[in-house]
């Protein structure tokens, strides 16, 4: 069978670089900084030189990450945070000015607006509902626009193809940071983005075990940029850690199809609840951004929020102490279900987020648990939060 011809979850599967005549099927895990050569011409001549560059499990996630997302290049980081800010910096400099979705992850916005800043680049915010509509935003030194979709905690989706048509007409490039999508529900490469970007962390390593980064591109010019910016801070990624999100990749399809069936039962269920005000899922009929979602994305996951209705005094601390299957933690993508308040986190430019909210709002990560025991999980909850 023609390799291109097979499905996402298929490619995924055969990526392993058989190549290398090697017997067994995972890599195996060089724990190492120094290189040996045997002579001076070897030293000078060869690559990896050095266990920064990576040895050959970087190479095969890095494989792997690129069929994934259908790029032809690939650069591994430390972490999602520090794959963001690679990309970004590999193509933004002093005096430029950077155009920014409102709903990115915060700690990303946070390294726009402080560090951007002190590299002498002006970071700005925008609507993430505003489509083509960005270009009036933009200026003579725009050069990049960095997007996420859906947006952290409130879900919006940009109109991604609107938006890159007009960028790329005043050659601005632009970066979406794809760790929802993960690289099987949406596929920006494929929809003209410049770079895309993944947190490995979430649903590639899948176990809430271990960091990763990775940033892809179909740019060989790009990667260049995107190479020597890694390469002049000294970015890599722990052998262990690339190990794990190599092998959580191979049961990547499977564990996301879990989390979008139970993703989607727990938000149908919720939206029938009296104690919450709205579900925030693009995957929900009737939701903000649901044709773009059909139009762009081929599925949902686990992850996506409530706004409860008003809870009186102390409910919400009663409402978290209830609960024994859904844990208080920052993190999603693992098999475990999470729950976090995201009202002191929920930082957005005025009028962007309509934030007419009834209640707090929470996110939740649906995890690999039957959702019959889920929701008498939050049904607890919900009981004790009405408790006066
Ligand atoms: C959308 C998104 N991007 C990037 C990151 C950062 O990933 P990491 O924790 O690996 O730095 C996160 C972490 O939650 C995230 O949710």
């Amino acid at each position: 069978m023609k390799k291109d011809e097979a499905a996402p979850e298929t490619r995924l599967i055969h990526t392993r670089a058989d190549r290398l005549g090697r017997v067994t099927v995972n890599p195996p895990v060089e724990r190492a900084s120094t290189v040996l050569f045997r002579d001076e011409a070897g030293l000078y001549g060869a690559k990896p030189t050095y266990g920064r560059m990576g040895l050959t499990v970087h190479r095969e996630l890095e494989a792997a990450m690129g069929e994934l997302e259908g790029a032809t290049h690939t650069r591994l980081a430390g972490n999602g945070l520090q794959a963001c800010a690679l990309a970004i910096a590999s193509v933004v400099s002093s005096g430029d000015h950077l155009l920014f979705s409102d709903s990115i992850y915060g700690p990303t916005a946070r390294f726009c607006e402080r560090r951007l800043k002190a590299m002498g680049i002006e970071a700005e915010r925008f609507d993430p509902r505003s489509g083509g509509e960005i270009a009036t935003l933009f200026r003579a030194n725009t050069k990049a626009v960095f997007l996420e979709a859906p947006g952290s905690l409130t879900f919006e989706i940009t109109d991604t193809p609107a938006i890159v048509a007009a960028a790329s007409q005043r050659g601005i490039r632009t970066i979406l940071d794809n760790t929802w999508g993960a690289g099987l529900l949406h596929q920006p490469l494929a929809l003209g983005v410049d770079i895309c970007v993944q947190a490995l962390t979430k649903y590639a390593v899948g176990h809430a075990d271990a960091f990763g980064g990775a940033v892809m591109t179909r740019s060989s010019g790009l990667y260049t940029r995107i190479a020597a910016a890694s390469e002049d801070w000294g970015i890599t990624l722990a052998p262990d850690d690339a190990y794990l999100a190599l092998r959580g990749l191979r049961s990547l399809h499977t564990r996301l199809k879990a989390h979008e069936a139970a993703g989607l039962d727990m938000a149908h269920w919720l939206a029938a609840r009296p104690e919450v005000a709205d579900v925030l899922h693009p995957g929900l009929p009737g939701s903000p951004d649901h044709e773009l979602w059909q139009r762009d994305f081929t599925g949902s996951n686990g992850l996506f929020s409530i706004i409860l209705n008003p809870v009186p005094e102390g409910g919400l601390e009663r409402f978290f102490a209830a609960l024994s299957l859904f844990s208080l933690g920052f993190s999603w993508g693992g098999f475990e279900s999470l729950i976090i308040p995201c009202d002191q986190q929920l930082e957005r430019m005025k009028g962007s987020w309509t934030d007419t909210r009834a209640g707090p709002l929470l996110r939740l990560h649906i995890g690999l648990e039957a959702t019959r025991d889920l929701k008498a999980d939050l049904e607890a909850g919900f009981k004790a939060l009405a408790k006066a």
